[in-house]
């Protein structure tokens, strides 16, 4: 990648972080975070020297998924806060050298936004098209077999106009219609409102669904079966995943751009392959930064992890930056689900995020290692996965974050009831590991200081290293980085020259003992111009 040196872009080299809003710090006493609660906590991002924030969902929403079903593009969730509150949180995160990314939504929305209300109340109506309506299947019953987030049936009918309306998600959740070209200027008029006010850029939601097939041809059935390639056992070939979803993110480009080169688009491109994913990057003129979910997904393996590193980034188009991160608020945490809990897997995995070239993401909590929280039926308040048919409950990954050892986690006012219950908060807070540098907060940092000195503005060139069975060995431009993917200790075939941190911190103790790396542990060396090339 260097002979193809671009131009900087804040993301190169960077660390993202995502806060989950109402999880993050509720200000007002009502157990749901809020606006102020991010304004509140940014000189702790700015302590971390993370460099941009992406928010979830800050739009009106009846929160039937939780601010995933949008009422309003243009509006601040009054629960959340208010739009003075937002633009705000702008200026100041910029005062901090932060950038804020918006969650944006525009697979479906609302079935009480407007145009779905206007849409519903009749087949003439002005914002039918909108929304992908059909008749039922010649002998009765919905158009196609396609499921939804819960395995039902996507299709809800309407009694008054005898036809069925598309939801992917709850069927509160309405399809919108991207072969109607009214759509089209209407979130183009929304990227320009927020970009307008000062958004760095947006987080899209569900990149890889808007298209759906002209010909609504039911799904296949999936070859492999799990969450990653299938929707309760079917392909979703028609469903979503249309090419002609790329022509959507071209034209945003465009007018991302136009704003400035600095402005950006990250895609949840929820797919089963790097080169699909890659697909989203267009010639470079579409999303700039994708999830990576076969990365997500793969076993915490050293050949697993490595195998997904190294097809992500031949299947990049060159000069396009790859996104690493383990955690989000719709599956489970890496440190329960790569880690089982155990905390050197979690710095482990924490020593890799951070130095693999690209983008690093952060989900809240992930610095200090919070795992899942057990959350009894009768709290849960997702309503995808409670009221499905199965599939991980996603409101484990989505409990308040833990401040201090306090009752309340220090995330809300004492006896008020959180809207989701905390995890163990004994040692995993902030404030007990910000003043013990042997915390895997205090690792976290040193991780992101490390990475933004060694590689921030640019996208650093990676190549794996030979090694022993379960020994991960690569280098990132100078760096060298060893990490011992087994529960045995593994004796190194480099040459490792002065360590800069492991993942025990600054000391190798524990961790490397004459070219012997502990178990599931790591280290970070200056590559040695001498070594074997
Ligand atoms: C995305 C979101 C998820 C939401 C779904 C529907 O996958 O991350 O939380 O339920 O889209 O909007
Ligand atoms: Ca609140």
């Amino acid at each position: 990648m260097d002979a193809k040196r671009r131009a900087a872009r804040w993301w190169h080299g960077a660390t993202l972080y995502q806060v989950y809003i109402r999880s993050w710090l509720d200000t007002n006493g009502d157990g749901y975070g809020d606006l102020p609660g991010v304004m509140a906590k940014l000189d702790y991002l700015a302590w971390l020297d993370v460099d941009g924030i992406w928010l979830s969902p800050t739009m009106p929403s009846p929160d039937d998924d939780w601010g995933y079903d949008v009422s309003d593009y243009l509006g601040v969730h009054p629960e959340l806060g208010t739009l003075d509150d937002l633009d705000r949180l702008v200026a100041e995160a910029a005062k901090r050298n932060m950038k804020v990314l918006l969650d944006l939504v525009p697979n479906h929305t609302s079935t009480a936004h407007p145009w779905f209300v206007e849409a519903v109340s009749g087949r003439d109506s002005a914002h039918r098209s909108y929304y992908v309506w059909a008749d039922p299947a010649p002998g009765g019953g919905p158009p196609t077999n396609w499921l939804d987030a819960t395995g039902h049936s996507a299709w809800a009918f309407d009694e008054a106009s005898g036809q069925y309306y598309l939801h992917n998600f709850l069927a509160s959740q309405a399809d919108l219609n991207w072969w109607e070209p009214a759509v089209h200027e209407e979130f183009r008029e929304i990227l320009r409102f927020w970009f307008d006010r000062g958004i760095a850029g947006f987080r899209i939601d569900v990149a890889q669904g808007l298209y759906k097939d002209a010909e609504l041809r039911d799904d296949p059935p999936s070859a492999t079966p799990d969450r990653l390639h299938s929707r309760f056992g079917l392909e979703q070939l028609y469903s979503a995943n249309r090419p002609e979803s790329h022509s959507v993110f071209r034209d945003w480009r465009k007018i991302t751009e136009s704003y400035s080169p600095q402005r950006l688009l990250l895609g949840e491109t929820w797919v089963s392959e790097p080169d699909r994913m890659a697909a989203f990057h267009g010639q470079g003129d579409e999303l700039q930064l994708t999830f990576n979910f076969p990365f997500i997904f793969a076993d915490f393996t050293a050949p697993a992890l490595a195998g997904i590193v190294a097809e992500t980034l031949a299947a990049l188009p060159a000069g396009e930056c790859p996104v690493w991160t383990a955690s989000n608020h719709d599956i489970s945490r890496f440190p329960s689900r790569w880690g089982g809990g155990d905390e050197r897997k979690a710095r482990l995995a924490l020593l890799v995020l951070a130095t693999l070239p690209g983008t690093f993401v952060l989900y809240y909590g992930d610095e200090i290692a919070m795992t899942d929280v057990d959350v009894p039926p009768a709290l849960r308040r997702d309503r995808i996965t409670s009221s499905g048919l199965g599939g991980d409950g996603r409101d484990r990954a989505r409990t308040p974050m833990h401040w201090d050892a306090s009752p309340t986690a220090g995330f809300t006012a004492e006896g008020v009831p959180p809207w989701l219950p905390y995890g163990d908060n004994a040692s995993r807070n902030v404030a007990a590991q910000r003043d013990d540098p042997a915390s895997v907060l205090r690792l976290c940092r040193d991780l992101i200081a490390l990475r933004a000195r060694a590689f921030g503005g640019r996208i650093a060139s990676y190549r794996e290293l030979p090694g022993p069975p379960g020994l991960w060995t690569y280098r990132v431009d100078d760096l060298l980085i060893a990490a011992n993917f087994t529960g045995e200790p593994v004796t190194l075939d480099v040459p490792i020259g002065s360590v800069l941190l492991s993942t025990a911190g600054a000391t190798t103790e524990g961790v490397l003992d004459r070219g012997t790396l502990a178990p599931w542990t790591g280290v970070i060396a200056r590559h040695q111009p001498k070594d074997a090339d």
